[in-house]
């Protein structure tokens, strides 16, 4: 089954073709770093616009590089949330005009569960379940009991900010370009990690839930004591900035791994791209089976909305109605 996966949830446009589930012919990104570096962060009305000018671009590239036509695709998939409401509207009726007007059925995804389900692609087959599905993007931070792929539940997730957020707001805090996190991945290298004693936040009744603010905030305040900001320090408040965000991640997912007897660990969203993170969870958790996104699948892809797709469909047994909505949260 061939299925055409779509995904327009913040600020990039991403159109794939995957054939059943797990080989990708293409995954094409469109992304508005550009549009929004300006402003530190995205603009909802920008993202919303530039959706409107590539969707249709990123369509036909997709089925180019795939060598193949609208007419080969049996299945239209979609994310509909969480997201950007108007982002998301573009990515949905494009869809549904497709499907309308080819007469193929189309389905909507959860966007999260496509992350999760991005780490399974390059595995190639159905994997063993129950295991510890673990989400660090910019918009979520979250922990799940993954049954079976499209079968869930949320065992933790943050309180406040999404780590991806973190490290986007306190790149900020030192000058650095939007996106932040691979440009606080780079100064980390070369600073101490030691040097700033920062800690993530944790919730009172609840060891699997984050909080991320106040680690931003005391950096904030360690910055506010120092009297110039040179290369240095900016690299040793990176480090030790991103010591504290992953020493929580890792402590709470071997807390959370232990809870519920899992012993394999499912990664998705933009941070996992992050090799200190990797190479931190190998060292901590060498008893653990630790699940990867392949390259080009860990930041926003439709490769995954396709992969995602094509499972839910043969579980539903039927594509979605032309009244689907998209969700926000
Ligand atoms: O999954 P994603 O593309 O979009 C959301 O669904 O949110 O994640 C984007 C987030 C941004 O906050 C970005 O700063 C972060 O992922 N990110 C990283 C790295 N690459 C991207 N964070 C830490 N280290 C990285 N190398
Ligand atoms: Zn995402």
């Amino acid at each position: 089954m061939l299925v055409l996966g779509l995904e327009s949830t913040c600020d990039e446009t991403a159109c794939a073709v995957v054939r059943d589930g797990y080989e990708i012919l293409s995954n094409t990104v469109t992304s508005q770093i550009d549009l929004h570096a300006e402003y530190g962060g995205v603009v909802p009305e920008l993202a919303c616009r530039r959706h409107i000018d590539v969707v249709i671009p990123v369509i036909k590239e997709a089925l180019s590089q795939a060598l193949v036509t609208l007419d080969d695709i049996d299945l239209i998939s979609v994310a509909n949330g969480p997201g950007l409401i108007g982002a998301l509207l573009i990515g949905i009726n494009a869809a549904k005009t497709l499907s309308l007007s080819l007469q193929k059925p189309f389905i909507g995804v959860n966007h999260i569960e496509a992350h999760l389900y991005s780490a399974l692609m390059l595995q190639n087959k159905p994997h063993d379940f129950p295991c510890l599905g673990i989400v660090l993007s910019g918009g979520h931070t979250s922990f799940f009991h993954m049954q079976n792929i499209c079968q869930h539940t949320v065992i933790g997730q943050t309180i406040d900010d999404a780590v991806g957020e973190a490290f986007d707001k306190v790149a900020k805090l030192l000058d650095l370009p939007y996106p932040g996190g691979p440009q606080i991945e780079a100064l980390a290298r070369e600073g101490n990690p030691k040097r700033f004693p920062f800690r993530a936040g944790k919730v009172q009744g609840s060891p699997l839930n984050f909080s991320f603010s106040g680690l931003k905030t005391a950096v904030l305040y360690a910055l506010k004591k120092q009297e110039s900001l040179d290369y240095q320090l900016k690299c040793d408040i990176a480090a030790s900035f991103q010591h504290a965000a992953f020493s929580d991640i890792i402590n709470k997912s071997i807390l959370a791994a232990q809870q519920l007897n899992c012993k394999t660990l499912l990664f998705g969203g933009g941070v996992t791209n992050n090799r200190c993170l990797r190479e931190s969870f190998k060292i901590s958790a060498p008893h653990l089976n630790l699940i990867w996104p392949g390259e080009g699948l860990s930041l926003d892809n439709a490769a995954m909305i396709a992969g995602l797709g094509y499972h839910q469909y043969l579980q539903q047994g039927c594509g979605d109605s032309l009244t689907l909505q998209a969700f926000t949260r």
